[in-house]
């Protein structure tokens, strides 16, 4: 008789045939940096996860690297915004000035910066605003200008998730032409418009003012329109793509997966991470092993690498074998 209980009867058995395993140096820990000096705050709807000043990251760097966590997101919130977002691309900016920092202290850390302009922007939208209207095309040179200012300060990859169309192009164009052809492009391809990223925005002051983002990230109930825009990053020069939120997306990670041979990383967004918090507070569910569990579905699905505020956690229950 066939029996697939069999592989399941000892640990052994199932170390041995489990085909998906968590890996630290699987997750990228996104930070979230602000312009008090000195500052760490905590952010209210996700417990744990805090916005530091520049000057306040190495204890954090020391953390990371204790628990062998190797890639960062960085994300600033500037001291003061503007109509263009004209702090995205400062020299002297908080995302800027992190990334100088965390080079300085620790230049093996993989930094990876956010690109986009919603942090920055008075109105809050991602790209250039003409009325009601987000504008697409008189963005691009602002993105790119932003891209070279965090490769100049010493970002190893950036990531544009505006969902302008033609980002990467402009980009990879600018770098390419500024010194900085090394400087690894990580697309947000598959970005939807999605309410799972409500405590991100109180985290980096980013929601926006009017309006919401529809016009340009992706309608929830699209799937091969993610295909399409794979297909379209991918030819305008994307090194890495993530699908974002995750747990809700995992078809199309899947998808993604199967269309595409380039690294792909899945966006375990704040909201998840809110959900899973508060239940857990509640103790409605067993947390840490639901966090293990998602972020084990988000590999299983297809996913390279997870961006993830359960980092540090995940990576501590890793490393006592859970
Ligand atoms: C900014 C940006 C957002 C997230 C990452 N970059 C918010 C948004 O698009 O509204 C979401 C991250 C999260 O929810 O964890 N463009
Ligand atoms: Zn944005």
């Amino acid at each position: 008789m066939i029996r697939t209980r069999r592989l399941r009867r000892s640990e052994a058995l199932r170390d041995l045939v489990r085909e998906t395993e968590l890996d630290a140096r699987d997750f990228i820990y996104p930070l979230f940096i602000t312009a008090r000096a000195g500052a760490r705050e905590e952010i209210i709807s996700m417990p744990g996860i805090y916005r530091y000043g520049a000057d306040r990251l190495e204890e954090e760097l020391d953390e990371l690297t204790a628990l062998g966590l190797r890639a960062v997101l960085l994300f600033g919130l500037p001291a003061a915004k503007d109509e263009l977002g004209s702090g995205a691309w400062a020299e002297d900016g908080v995302v800027q000035q992190a990334v100088r920092r965390i080079k300085a202290l620790r230049p093996e850390m993989l930094v990876i910066t956010d690109v986009c302009l919603c942090e920055y922007t008075s109105h809050g939208h991602c790209g250039l605003t003409r009325g009601a209207e987000i504008l697409n095309d008189e963005t691009l040179p602002l993105l790119a200008r932003t891209a070279l200012s965090h490769a100049a300060a010493g970002a190893d990859v950036v990531a544009p998730s505006d969902m302008m169309d033609g980002r990467v192009a402009a980009i990879r164009t600018a770098l390419d032409g500024d010194g900085f052809a090394d400087t690894a492009l990580m697309a947000y391809s598959v970005k939807y418009a999605s309410a799972y990223y409500g405590p991100f925005r109180e985290a980096a002051d980013g929601a926006p003012q009017f309006g919401d983002r529809r016009t340009y990230q992706m309608d929830p109930g699209n799937a091969r329109e993610a295909l399409r825009k794979i297909a379209v990053d991918t030819a305008e020069g994307a090194d890495m793509l993530i699908v974002k939120p995750a747990l809700a997306y995992l078809d199309i990670v899947r998808a993604a997966r199967e269309y595409t041979v380039l690294p792909l990383a899945a966006y375990n967004v704040s909201g998840e991470y809110a959900m899973l918090k508060a239940a857990g507070r509640l103790g409605w569910l067993d947390a840490e092993r639901v966090m293990l569990e998602n972020l084990l579905a988000m590999k299983r699905a297809g996913a390279d690498m997870v961006i993830t505020y359960h980092a540090k956690e995940a990576a501590r229950l890793l490393r006592e074998g859970r």
